[in-house]
């Protein structure tokens, strides 16, 4: 029996997804494929409100981090960092030969539209990257407020990740005018790691097309051009399609604004079951995540026995990432867990906190 996932991803997949995932294989040139894909690709223009498509990439969400950079970044690019993944992009995108710098807050903070604003003013770049929640911090930019800003940069591409945000909140691709959106499943859609989806506008499709080192694998144009075909540029990992097409069923089933809403109450309630245990929240206030939560270790916890401890329990528990580990600790409230997890979870840490 493998552990029950609290960690901010990979998260727990449910076993009706599992089982979808079994389904005999298929061929992607195959009109079941094509068949597959249409579906898969118009649930999710559904749960992303948008008229534009959704297309697949069989890679983590880094592969298209990087691709939205190969394709999109002509002159120079501005990351804004706030965190471990965020500060990685900046890496990657140096290291796809691009200028780029990076504008820094202190982790915990959230990415303003002052920030975006100030930096895109100069008029130095043409393309900016933004994580909207930051899953090593626990902290989600405001997205719909920075989106704002962009309007004033039409030609700057608005490059967002919201690996650990979409399907959870709302995110009308269409309305906030982003060029690109980026999301792994391994997080809060509850499924295996291994596949990507993503967006490109118009604007960035032909922006695009005078990008010189697009490489072939996340050429945005060869996938747009497949998918006019319902297919992809090369096989895809067509067992996690299957478990998509599987989740995103049981995502309408639950209905998308009743989905949003547990993430918010889950989120509320950890929150507040964190401060009752005399810790304080990592994050800035008001820009707490809705899809795991932080904590800042202010009782001197011994994060690495609490984890053991749960770990003997059949519990994977995170002790937080990166130059953060053992300060902070980080629970995930994401995908398909609800809240009696949550109340059971909080139980047993109870138990064994006085040994910690
Ligand atoms: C916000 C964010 N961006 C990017 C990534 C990297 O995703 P992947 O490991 O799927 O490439 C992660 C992974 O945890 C993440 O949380």
């Amino acid at each position: 029996m493998g552990k029950k996932l609290f960690i901010p991803g990979p998260v727990h997949v449910r076993e009706d997804v599992l089982q979808a995932m079994a389904t005999p294989m298929i061929g992607h040139r195959m009109p079941e494929y094509v068949e597959l894909h249409k579906r898969v690709k118009e649930k999710l223009q559904k749960l992303l409100f948008t008229n534009r498509s959704v297309y697949l990439s069989t890679s983590s969400a880094f592969g298209i981090m990087e691709g939205a950079i190969r394709n999109l970044v002509q002159k120079k690019c501005a990351n804004f960092v706030n965190g471990a993944f965020s500060s990685k992009w900046h890496d990657v995108t140096k290291r796809c030969g691009k200028e780029a710098d990076d504008f820094k807050t202190e982790w915990g903070n959230p990415i303003t539209p002052e920030m975006v604003d100030d930096v895109l003013k100069t008029g130095e770049y043409d393309a900016m990257t933004v994580i909207h929640n930051e899953t090593s911090t626990g902290v989600m930019s405001p997205l719909e407020e920075i989106a704002k800003v962009m309007k004033k940069y039409p030609d700057v591409s608005f490059i967002v990740d919201t690996v650990s945000s979409m399907s959870a909140i709302k995110i009308n691709v269409d309305k906030l005018s982003v060029d690109c959106c980026i999301a792994g499943v391994q997080k809060a859609f509850a499924l295996p790691p291994g596949l990507a989806v993503f967006t490109a506008s118009q604007k960035a499709l032909d922006k695009a097309k005078n990008s010189v080192d697009r490489g072939y694998y996340f050429d945005f144009l060869e996938f747009d051009k497949n998918d006019a075909k319902d297919n992809t540029p090369s096989t895809p990992c067509i067992s996690q399609i299957f478990a998509m097409d599987a989740q995103l069923n049981n995502m309408f089933a639950e209905g998308l604004e009743k989905r949003f809403a547990r993430h918010k109450e889950m989120a509320e309630f950890t929150r507040n079951w964190i401060v009752s245990q005399g810790f304080e929240l990592y994050p800035k206030k008001g820009y707490e995540s809705i899809t795991l939560t932080s904590g800042r270790n202010t009782r001197s916890t011994d994060l690495a026995k609490l984890k053991k401890e749960l770990g003997k329990r059949g519990i994977a528990f995170d002790n937080g990432y990166g130059k953060i580990k053992n300060e902070t600790f980080r629970i995930a409230h994401m995908g398909d867990l609800q809240m009696q997890d949550l109340k059971e979870l909080f139980g047993m840490i109870e138990e064994i906190l006085p040994a910690c």
